[in-house]
């Protein structure tokens, strides 16, 4: 069975809230996540409310809970942080505190047994940790933040192993009704994590236009695998007879016009459809189906390599023309490079890339004539392509090289300044930058994720 869930703009909401352990609790109040399911606007809530340790420093175990409550916190402030940069408003925290505060006053309402509580509070943590664990290979699809991720995985797990330490002092416990909660917690928290993943484009908005600037046909990008804190923007106006690139510490430098470097390319490109993955650029040479890395750090080209069978310079270009061939793109799974051959019909052909040697991985040919397709971005995978540059056009097929079959899709989106000569799918933003006519624009995703639960056979 496969569970299906939309969203939005993801977002994990981890909060901490407290309520002195020397009262009174019912089991199921103690570490427990509440509202995993999607809100009004579609982002992800998790909750997860646990004991507090800051009354409750008397001896040494509960200094030690109230250590191990902190990294819980630390882990959960990162992600949050994390989520910062995926959902960019913050507005439904705002709401969410009054309602945590209601629930604190509760639990205060709640008088009792310090001992029971304390052994139960050391349950629930024991519970809690077990049930972080399924969010390691989780979180481990979540490639763009692989850094901070691998350092939850080392939390998480030592977490775990010093509760066990803790368990084993205390004694006895109801295994059985840790499992049953221990379950429940996981379905809940995976649900949620997986929003973060991969899904399949539903619906595209905006397109919001950040800038008015160059000819009509263009590109600007920034660097998917970049860390956060970097959001360099790199602009190559037109698609021919150029090979300057400019370079921008931010967007909002880019908008203000100061440039922080500029590029001086050995080759001229051709078409619009260059991508920045890793420190790198990747381009078709003008006039020749050889594709290009340049390195920026180094400011040299460090590979080239012909794409067999690939034709070029207008022989298989979008329909609107301009040497767009050769379409270079990247997502969460790595680098493509999307094209048409002669052995294909002059349809299209996907080919996996590696991105230091250039040599195709894999290809996928589709039976999409290139020369109908307005422009063509990736998604987890799966090839959109749209049925047109110019106004009414929409996300008209799509190809999923997962399972080597293509659908037929009627995703409009609004083209709005009516002729688009580039349209690129940015897994770090989950964002379309566009060249919309002489604007640079951008439009949000909708994706649709497929949640996979144990019952998948
Ligand atoms: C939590 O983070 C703070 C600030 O980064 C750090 O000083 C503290 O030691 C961390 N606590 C634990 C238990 O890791
Ligand atoms: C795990 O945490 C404990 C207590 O904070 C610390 O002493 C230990 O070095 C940590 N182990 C690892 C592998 O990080
Ligand atoms: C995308 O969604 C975010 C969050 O709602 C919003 O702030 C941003 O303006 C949207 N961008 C576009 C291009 O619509
Ligand atoms: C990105 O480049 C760094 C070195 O610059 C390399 O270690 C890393 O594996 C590259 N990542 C990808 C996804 O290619």
């Amino acid at each position: 069975m496969r569970a299906l869930f939309t969203v939005l703009k993801p977002l994990i909401f981890l909060t901490l809230l407290g309520y002195c352990p020397s009262m009174t609790i019912k089991p199921k109040e103690g570490w427990q996540v509440f509202s995993s399911a999607q809100d009004a606007d579609g982002r992800c809530i998790c909750t997860v409310v646990a004991p507090e340790q800051s009354l409750c420093s008397r001896d040494a175990k509960s200094r030690q809970l109230h250590q191990l409550l902190e990294k819980v916190q630390n882990i959960s402030q990162s992600i949050e942080v994390l989520n910062l940069r995926t959902q960019r408003d913050f507005q439904y925290i705002m709401r969410m505190e009054s309602q945590m505060k209601g629930l604190r006053s509760k639990f205060r309402q709640i008088e009792g047994n310090r001992r029971t509580l304390l052994t139960k509070n050391f349950q629930e943590l024991k519970g809690k940790m077990d049930e972080l664990q399924p969010l390691i290979p989780v979180l481990e699809q979540y490639k763009t933040d692989a850094k901070l991720i691998s350092h939850f995985k080392g939390e998480i797990r030592n977490l775990s192993s010093v509760l066990l330490g803790i368990q084993e002092e205390i004694g006895a416990y109801d295994y059985e009704e840790l499992q049953q909660r221990a379950l429940t917690l996981e379905g809940r928290l995976r649900n949620c994590m997986s929003k973060l993943t991969c899904g399949k484009l539903m619906r595209i908005t905006g397109p919001m236009t950040i800038k008015t600037s160059g000819t009509r046909f263009g590109a600007w990008m920034t660097d998917p695998q970049a860390s956060p804190r970097i959001n360099k923007v790199w602009y190559m106006d037109s698609y021919t007879n150029n090979k300057i690139v400019r370079e921008y510490r931010s967007v909002a430098d880019f908008v203000a016009g100061v440039e922080s470097r500029t590029y001086n390319l050995p080759f001229h490109w051709a078409g619009t459809n260059h991508v920045v993955y890793n420190g790198s650029l990747y381009y078709n040479k003008y006039q020749s189906n050889i594709i290009v890395r340049y390195n920026f750090d180094s400011g040299r080209v460090v590979t080239q390599r012909a794409l067999e069978s690939a034709g070029f310079h207008n022989v298989y270009p979008y329909t609107w023309g301009g040497f767009s061939d050769i379409d270079l793109m990247a997502d969460e799974l790595g680098l493509w490079v999307v094209y048409a051959t002669n052995q294909n019909a002059g349809n299209i052909v996907i080919s996996k890339l590696d991105p230091l040697t250039l040599q195709v991985l894999k290809s996928w040919n589709t039976e999409y004539s290139k020369r109908n397709a307005g422009e063509s971005f990736m998604i987890c995978g799966t090839l959109y392509i749209t049925n047109s540059h110019l106004t009414g056009a929409k996300v008209y097929y799509s190809y999923s090289t997962k399972t080597a079959t293509y659908e037929y899709t009627d995703i409009p989106f609004h083209n709005q300044y009516f002729h688009m000569s580039m349209l690129d799918y940015n897994a770090r933003d989950r964002a379309l930058y566009g060249w919309n006519n002489g604007h640079q624009v951008l439009f949000n995703v909708t994706l649709f994720h497929v949640i996979k639960t144990d019952d998948d056979s």
